[in-house]
Order: structure tokens, then C-alpha cells, then sequence
């Protein structure tokens, strides 16, 4: 077979087997919406980490770009990397944590890095290249951030650095998308405010999607939004809030549906069972779909027996468990399913519509998680 050149149809198959589309539209008239609520004089950072929140990380940066978005933020060394590599020029924040033997790099890719313990500094004057950093303050989240305590050295150190510039200051609240009572979210507020008093920086910023909606005053310089400009809420508390504490009236458009196929339609007899562990018996004589997906591609093993799916703009309820690449649903009262119909796991169709909110109450997660987890090799579509 000397010469032959393997073919890999993978990625093909993949395309009509399994899909995510992404509205270009809808990312579009969020970020409207954010650009609006902050105003011409503040940055729109979108939160591009987590492959763009499953969304596609390329495809959703050169919509964000193309449509005004002025930062970029990720979580990894990676995700700049490939940006980059595709031609994105716009600033880039790397939010996560960097190795030390891997600093070298963020030079040349002219990427903005948060930074909160002295070792990474340390190591960032020693590569000799100028680098932009923004200085994480703990205040209340406990998870990445420097003490009010260690803040006194790092100034001291920042103080004498020819290499590292200090660009901006920041900090993460702990539960503002959580809860009706803003108490601690006002007290993180207070603390960020008190521990950049003295701090000569250019671009203050502390704003998720949740934070961004609600208060102006959290805003500063820059927000750096996710959830938000992919069409879904922070969650349900959120809502409520921008109800009762302001007068803004956001319109958020889900940017992403998940599609598949039907790979089989057979009839299956009143009382046989569905799938592994024999969990589902059909009582009734039934018409089963089964769909080329599962929790491989991220269609989480929690959702067995709970979630449903769309066929010809119906609900079809899922039977059994979820396999690592099958899912059967129950197309009997939907008696045109037949083979290859298209099926909606997230997403609209026709007047019905599956939410990422709906698939997170499901599998006992939030939204966050259910389109984050979309297997990355499942193509994204533009539509
Ligand atoms: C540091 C940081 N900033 C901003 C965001 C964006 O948050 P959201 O998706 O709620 O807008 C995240 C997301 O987890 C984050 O970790």
C-alpha cells in the first residue's frame, strides 16, 4: 500500500452527523446590547476562554472584532496562541495561570498577563521584554488574587522594574450572579476600591456579565463580559435583579443550537427496554429515534431520562441513557420522524425551543457548563 495517502473523513462525517451553529446575528445584537449599557468610554472585553463558552473560539473572536469588541480575554497561553496564529490582532488579557517556564512566550504574542503571586513577577523582569500586567486584588472570592497583606511588596517590587509595566488592576466577584442581596458583591466593591486608591494604573476592572447588567459602578475602565454576549443570563437571580434594581431593559439572543441527525427509527414493542442497565421499559407500543450523540460530543450522561429533544418542531423525550455516542428518544407521537430528520438538542425549532437554562435544570448544572462542554472537534457552523 507503499505511496497511498490516508484518507481521514472524520471531520466530514462529524459535519453531517453532528453540528453547532452559531448566529452571527444574535452574537452581533448582544454585543450591541453590552456596548450600549457601558457607553463609547469604557472597553468591552468578551470572555473567549472555554472555547468562546463552547461557542468556537475563532469563529466567535472575528465576530467580536468585526462587530467592535475591543478586548479579547482568555484563560491559557493556548487560546492567545491560536488567536494570534489566525490573525487576531485586538488587545488579548490572559485571565488564568501561566507556568513560569512558559512566560517567555507572552511577549511575542503581546498579550496582557493577570498576575498575583511574586514568582511570576519575578520571572517576567528576568525575560527582559517589556509586558503589560494586571494585578489580581483578593477581595472575597479567596480564589486567585493578592492579599491586602502581600500588597505592599508587590508595589515596593513593580516600583523598581524596567521590564514589567503595571497596566491595570482587577478582581472577580464571588456570588453576584447568586443572589438577590448584593451585600458582599458591594463590600468586594469597597475593598477593590480601598486597595487601588494609591495605585497608578490605566484601566480598573472588575465587571462579569452579572455585575456589568446590574451596576454602573462596577464598570471603571473595562468589563470583561462572557455569558452575557452569547445570549444566556448569568442566571435566574439576575433577571429578577435587573427587574427590581434597575430601569434597563436587556434583551439577551441565545447564539447557539446543536443539531444532529436521526441515525435509526424502529418500532419497539410495549414492555422491552431501552439502552444500557435496562433503566427505560416502553409501555406502550413505540416509535424510537436513535441520534448519533453522546457524552463524548457533551451531552452530559446526567441528562438520561430527562432532557428532550426536537423532531419537526416537537418535543421528543429521551428514553433510557445516554450513551458515549447514542442517545434514543421517543419519536411515537412525532409518527414523520424517519431517517437522517434533523434534530434539535439546544436550540429552536419551529415555535419549540430547548435552553441552555432548561438543559442545565436537567443535569443539575448551570447553562455555563452545558454549552462550555460541547466537544470542541464537533464543527461550528456559522448561520
Ligand atoms: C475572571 C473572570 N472574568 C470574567 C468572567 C466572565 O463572567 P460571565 O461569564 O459571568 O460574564 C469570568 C468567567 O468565569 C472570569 O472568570
Amino acid at each position: 500500500m507503499g505511496g497511498e495517502s490516508v484518507q481521514t473523513p472524520l471531520l466530514f462525517s462529524r459535519m453531517n452527523t453532528t453540528w453547532i451553529e452559531i448566529s452571527r446575528s444574535a452574537l452581533k445584537h448582544n454585543i450591541k446590547q453590552f456596548k450600549q449599557l457601558i457607553g463609547p468610554d469604557i472597553l468591552l472585553s468578551c470572555c473567549v476562554k472555554g472555547n468562546a463558552y463552547g461557542h468556537g473560539l475563532i469563529e466567535s473572536a472575528r465576530i467580536m472584532i468585526n462587530s467592535g469588541v475591543d478586548w479579547l480575554s482568555v484563560n491559557a497561553l493556548y487560546e492567545a496562541r491560536e488567536l494570534r496564529e489566525t490573525g487576531v490582532t485586538a488587545p488579548i488579557y490572559i485571565m488564568g495561570y501561566v507556568p513560569l517556564e512558559d512566560l517567555h512566550e507572552i511577549p511575542d504574542l503581546d498579550a496582557r498577563l493577570v498576575v498575583y503571586n511574586m514568582e511570576t513577577l519575578k520571572r517576567l523582569e528576568e525575560i527582559g521584554r517589556e509586558i503589560k500586567v494586571h494585578l489580581k486584588l483578593e477581595t472575597g472570592n479567596n480564589r486567585q488574587g493578592i492579599r491586602d497583606e502581600d500588597l505592599p511588596a508587590v508595589k515596593n517590587f513593580l516600583a523598581n522594574t524596567k521590564f514589567v509595566q503595571l497596566e491595570g488592576a482587577t478582581t472577580h466577584f464571588a456570588n453576584i450572579e447568586d443572589t438577590l442581596d448584593h451585600s458582599f458583591a458591594m463590600s468586594q466593591l469597597e475593598k477593590f476600591n480601598e486597595m487601588t486608591a494609591d495605585l497608578d494604573i490605566k484601566i480598573k476592572h472588575c465587571a462579569n456579565s452579572a455585575a456589568t447588567i446590574l451596576f454602573k459602578k462596577t464598570h471603571f475602565d473595562m468589563v470583561r463580559v462572557g455569558i452575557g454576549v452569547y445570549g444566556m443570563w448569568p442566571s435566574p437571580e439576575t433577571r429578577v435583579s435587573v427587574e427590581r434594581e434597575t430601569n434597563r431593559e436587556i434583551e439577551l439572543k441565545p447564539v447557539i443550537t446543536w443539531k444532529t441527525i436521526i441515525a435509526q427509527v424502529k418500532n419497539v414493542p410495549s414492555g422491552e427496554y431501552i439502552g444500557y442497565g435496562c433503566t427505560c421499559r416502553v409501555n406502550r407500543d413505540s416509535r424510537v429515534a436513535v441520534l448519533p450523540v453522546g457524552y463524548y460530543d457533551g451531552y452530559d450522561r446526567s441528562l438520561s431520562g430527562r432532557a428532550h429533544v426536537l423532531i419537526h418542531g416537537k418535543r421528543a423525550p429521551l428514553l433510557g441513557r445516554v450513551c458515549m455516542n447514542m442517545i434514543m428518544v421517543d419519536v411515537t407521537d412525532i409518527p414523520e420522524s424517519k431517517l437522517e430528520d434533523e434534530a434539535t438538542l439546544l436550540g429552536r425549532q419551529g415555535e419549540e425551543k430547548i435552553t441552555a437554562e432548561q438543559m442545565g435544570e436537567w443535569a443539575s448544572t448551570i447553562n455555563y457548563e452545558i454549552t462550555t462542554r460541547i466537544n470542541e472537534r464537533i464543527p461550528r457552523v456559522l448561520a
